[in-house]
């Protein structure tokens, strides 16, 4: 969700945590301490203010891989990717998706059209080859999450969506979840498919979802439309996501507790919800004409909410999947690695400030030569929380039903509630509090792990010498599993190492305490989601950089070698939007990008800008963005 004007206070991300677990600044700090780099952190935050100021493209062309030259940081009305490259709109919000959906008309309130055509607020962007099971890059289908709706941005006449009518409340409903699209590249230019047969809209509105894993058919899970507990009508807030070795895409339910409401204390769920920040202010007016997001109506409604989605993209009729023993909590997203003994393990930050990092173990082996074997490889494993030591090391611990403190002493009688109360099991076992986890990807190449912290700005404890007690910029953590790089890395470790990759901010600012290469091109602020590049290079999409003047974009550094956090800004986003989704063509020749909330803190009437189609009366449309260079090449190949 947006972040940019909201620094300081964030409806999104009140922290719930009430643990005193370590936090992961305080432990950074102390690592910094215990190898005398924090002396060198501060003078390297000098020497960057001055690289980026005067010298730093001199040096960066000659120690990194990438070889585009960085872009203004500049908000404009529009969108800026580095020169040689075309940044062409693919598909906006209202465009058709199935084949017999409506053109968009503006100001429209009509869910059954809003049903059948691209959602509102575009995030998790995920390429699929065709046909299935190929490295095709220039036929797929492109996966498309949609998190949230700005009614004031859709309709004139509304200050947020609590103003909505049945009417706009029900078109909201429809324009969250997600698009499938079939798309192809011809001549250089990617295009939607018209009338394709995987064209798909899934909704909140009306797509029916299967719960799975331990968790389902829980009486916790039961509600007046579902007395099985193993089905609910749509997702909530999905946010990003991540594909499976076997052809599957997985989208994550972030803040869904925001579209319920009512008074927890009348439920018998009122720890499990408070943990989870349900209040009894919806953000939504849903809540006004529909009783299943109403607390006291429908009491254990957002137990169906908070948990990773599983879909078939290559199967139009499939049942979405909501798979219970990845856990429940604002899932930012969930990436998968096929470790080298053929084990599947998702990574997954909780995107709240204080909040965790979670991996899961399957319990059954991927089998690469029957994907029927492999469909319900997510039902059944570990679920495990990261435990930051200040010796640079990482425990993952294991969060089991009757182990430790997770036994009914503390109200845990079954690993469904373990699951249903994921946080509140981390909080007992004793996990690290993060600075807002967001993106958590392996990278194939080195065989690491980048998380995304993007911000905290509520962590207020620390001492003097801690630069970074508040942190409104956020950092990017390395984490290095046992046995080595690439596939010998072993991703079902219980043990791993952790470093620092960078901290953001800038670097001419000292209070920032900001930590990148000495020769960076550009800075950035609140790390969000991140693409790998088949090289291995790390690419980093940011929400909140507008709080500090500069646009919300897709900035690229190396890992290793000379370029390590050698930051370049290859694209930045109009005013008011985040930028979502990256995501290369396996042959690195196309970025996707998604523009999610152009004009956010604006109106219909007076919008900051009418990006992408900048033509009166026609409001702001997040989109979907392809990337090409304009000889065809590799992106910064
Ligand atoms: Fe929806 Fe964590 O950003
Ligand atoms: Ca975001
Ligand atoms: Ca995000």
């Amino acid at each position: 969700m947006s972040e940019q004007f909201e620094i300081i206070e964030d409806r999104d991300d009140i922290p719930s945590n009430p643990t005193r677990n370590p936090r992961i600044s305080d432990l950074i700090d102390a690592r910094f301490s215990r190898r005398g780099f924090f002396k060198g952190l501060m003078a390297t935050s000098a020497v960057v203010g001055a690289g980026i100021a005067t010298r730093g493209v001199a040096k960066a062309q000659s120690a990194s891989t990438l070889t585009f030259k960085s872009i203004p940081q500049k908000i404009t009305e529009t969108h800026a990717v580095a020169e040689g490259y075309d940044a062409d709109v693919l598909i906006r919000w209202g465009d058709k998706v199935v084949a017999d959906a409506p053109e968009f008309v503006p100001g429209q309130v009509d869910a059954t059209a809003q049903n059948k055509q691209f959602g509102y607020n575009c995030d998790y962007v995920g390429y699929m080859p065709l046909p299935v099971g190929s490295n095709s890059s220039d036929h797929g289908l492109l996966c498309i999450s949609h998190e949230y709706t700005n009614a004031e941005l859709m309709w004139p006449g509304l200050k947020d969506s609590m103003g909505a009518s049945q009417e706009q409340a029900l078109h909201e409903i429809a324009a969250h979840g997600h698009s499938i699209v079939e798309i192809k590249k011809t001549n250089g230019k990617w295009q939607v498919i018209d009338g394709s047969k995987y064209a798909r809209r899934i909704s909140a509105l009306d797509t029916e979802m299967q719960i799975t894993g331990p968790a389902a058919g829980h009486d916790r899970l039961k509600t007046s439309s579902d007395n099985t507990g193993t089905r609910v009508i749509g997702t909530l807030n999905n946010c990003a996501g991540g594909k499976t070795p076997w052809g599957t895409i997985l989208i994550s339910e972030e803040n869904f507790n925001g579209y319920f409401g009512g008074d927890i204390a009348k439920t018998s769920e009122e720890r499990n919800y408070k943990r989870l920040g349900i209040s009894p202010e919806s953000w939504y007016s849903w809540i006004k004409y529909f009783d299943r997001f109403n607390v006291e109506k429908e009491p254990n409604e957002p137990n169906k909410f908070g948990w990773m989605v599983e879909i078939d993209p290559y199967d139009p009729t499939s049942m979405p999947k909501k798979r219970t023993a990845l856990g429940r909590f604002k899932h930012e997203g969930a990436t998968v690695v096929l470790n080298k003994d053929n084990s599947i393990v998702a990574y997954s930050g909780d995107d709240q400030r204080f909040d965790y990092l979670y991996k899961f173990v399957a319990a059954n082996k991927y089998n690469p030569n029957d994907r029927a074997a492999n469909m319900d490889l997510l039902n059944e494993g570990t679920l495990y929380v990261a435990k930051f030591n200040d010796d640079g090391s990482l425990d993952w611990m294991p969060l089991i039903f009757g182990e430790g403190p997770l036994t009914a002493e503390n109200d845990f009688n079954s690993q469904a509630d373990v699951l249903i109360e994921t946080r509140r099991a981390a909080d007992l076992l004793g996990a690290t509090q993060m600075d807002r986890p967001e993106d958590v990807e392996p990278n194939p190449v080195n065989g690491k792990v980048y998380v995304m912290l993007t911000n905290n700005s509520k962590r207020k404890e620390g001492n003097a010498p801690n630069p970074r007690a508040a942190n409104p910029h956020g950092h990017v953590l390395e984490l290095t599993p046992p046995g080595g790089r690439g596939k010998d890395a072993d991703h079902t470790a219980n043990r791993f190492t952790w470093d620092i990759m960078l901290a953001a901010g800038n670097p001419s600012n000292p209070d920032d305490k900001a930590v990148y290469h000495p020769a960076a091109e550009s800075w950035l602020s609140c790390p969000d989601n991140m693409a790998i590049d088949h090289r291995g290079r790390l690419w980093i999409s940011s929400d909140g950089a507008q709080g500090s003047d500069i646009p919300d974009g897709m900035w690229a550094t190396d890992v290793d070698g000379p370029g390590r956090a050698l930051t370049k800004f290859f694209f930045a986003c109009p005013v008011g939007a985040e930028m979502c989704g990256p995501e290369f063509t396996p042959d690195g020749t196309t970025l996707f990008l998604a523009v999610q909330h152009p004009a956010d803190g604006s109106s219909y009437e007076a919008p900051s800008t009418r990006w992408p189609d900048f033509a009166d009366g026609i409001p702001p449309r997040p989109s979907v963005v392809a990337v090409t260079k304009q000889d065809g090449g590799e992106i910064a190949g």
